[in-house]
């Protein structure tokens, strides 16, 4: 069984990012054989600054390893690392209708949002296509957004193979409804895009700052507080020991805390939850030589994969051997 996802690089992890996607992928990789990639070419269709792309993805590497994904047992790589990704979106691209396209969800989004309307937006379904294709993928782990992009993907797989035999696997996604939508400090979804999140490693005095800052109705000290769908449940619900959660949760229902109290000990909670890894990345971050030997070898194993399966495709269609 192989497991492939891939996370844009385009700023620090959240805890939405962590809860949604990371861990699933951390327990993943000791399931089967995994492939994680930092999708630096995709990023490219969307707001980050020229000039700061190299940094986002050694930062993002940085991260996923001190959260857990083991570059010994998964291949982590960078998805410029292997350009021929590129040759198979254009092979994928002459099969895929136009009206699949026009139908993708994230691009109408992304276009009401402001982002510009350009052909890399609009074909972005067919290079997440070949990234999952390239690998031989069997199982693609990713949050409800991404869903109608596997849909797609499978699609064109299945429009290719009726073209010209049956050259592709059809990748299954795995959405993990367990960790839901993780809220952030205004109560929506926690995203980069909303300005509400909770990075990871951010300084503790920031993190904390951050925690008290979540928005609270204005229950009294003294009354029961809503549990259910607030926001410091959400993000509680997550975290800690069964016996530390029950104890959260009674101390909400039975009143006679405030929200400052309350936000304090979930400050803890996070710091706690966290404080491995974020001891990790700094170790990480103080052996330059040694990630980026990691990086290259996790590139090589891609690579090497990636052939494999474009001598299959090209033979198919007819391009150079
Ligand atoms: P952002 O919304 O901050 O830009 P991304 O779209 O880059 O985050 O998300 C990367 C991964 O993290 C995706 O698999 C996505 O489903 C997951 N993810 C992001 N935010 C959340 C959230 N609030 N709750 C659960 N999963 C999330
Ligand atoms: N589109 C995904 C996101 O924004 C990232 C991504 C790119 C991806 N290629 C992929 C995810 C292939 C899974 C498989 O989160």
């Amino acid at each position: 069984m192989r497991y492939l996802s891939g996370i844009q690089p385009t700023g620090r992890l959240h805890l939405g990012n962590y809860f949604g996607m990371i861990r699933p992928a951390v327990e993943m990789q000791h399931q089967g054989e995994a492939y994680y990639f930092l999708a630096d070419y995709h990023a490219l269709t969307g707001a980050a600054a020229p000039g700061q792309l190299a940094g986002l993805v050694s930062e993002t590497y940085l991260d996923l390893l001190a959260c857990g994904v083991d570059p010994e047992k998964a291949v982590v790589f960078r998805q410029s690392a292997v350009p021929e990704v590129h040759e198979l979106a254009w092979y994928l691209s002459t099969v895929t209708p136009m009206g699949l396209l026009e139908r993708c969800h994230s691009y109408k989004d992304k276009v009401a949002k402001g982002i510009a309307a350009s052909h890399g937006l609009f074909a972005y379904p067919v290079l997440m296509a070949a990234d999952i294709l390239l690998y031989d993928a069997d199982r693609v782990p990713v949050g409800q957004d991404q869903k109608q992009h596997l849909e797609v993907a499978r699609d064109i797989a299945g429009k290719f193979n009726e073209k010209y035999g049956p050259v592709f696997k059809l990748p299954e996604s795995i959405i993990r409804e367990d960790a839901g939508v993780v809220p952030g400090v205004d109560g929506q979804k926690m995203s980069k895009s909303y300005g509400n999140t909770l990075e990871i490693f951010a300084p503790e005095k920031e993190l904390r700052k951050k925690i008290m800052g979540i928005k609270t109705d204005s229950t009294p000290v003294e009354a029961p507080k809503v549990v259910e769908r607030s926001t410091l449940w959400g993000l509680v619900r997550l975290m800690g020991t069964e016996g530390e959660r029950a104890e959260y949760r009674g101390r909400m229902e039975k009143g006679g805390s405030g929200y400052g109290d309350l936000k304090k000990s979930l400050a803890d909670l996070v710091l706690k939850e966290f404080e491995g890894m974020r001891k990790k990345r700094e170790e990480l971050a103080s052996d330059p030589k040694r990630v980026e030997t990691w990086m290259k070898e996790g590139a090589a194993k891609a690579r090497n994969t990636a052939e494999q399966v474009l001598k299959r495709v090209r033979s198919a269609v007819g391009t150079q051997k």
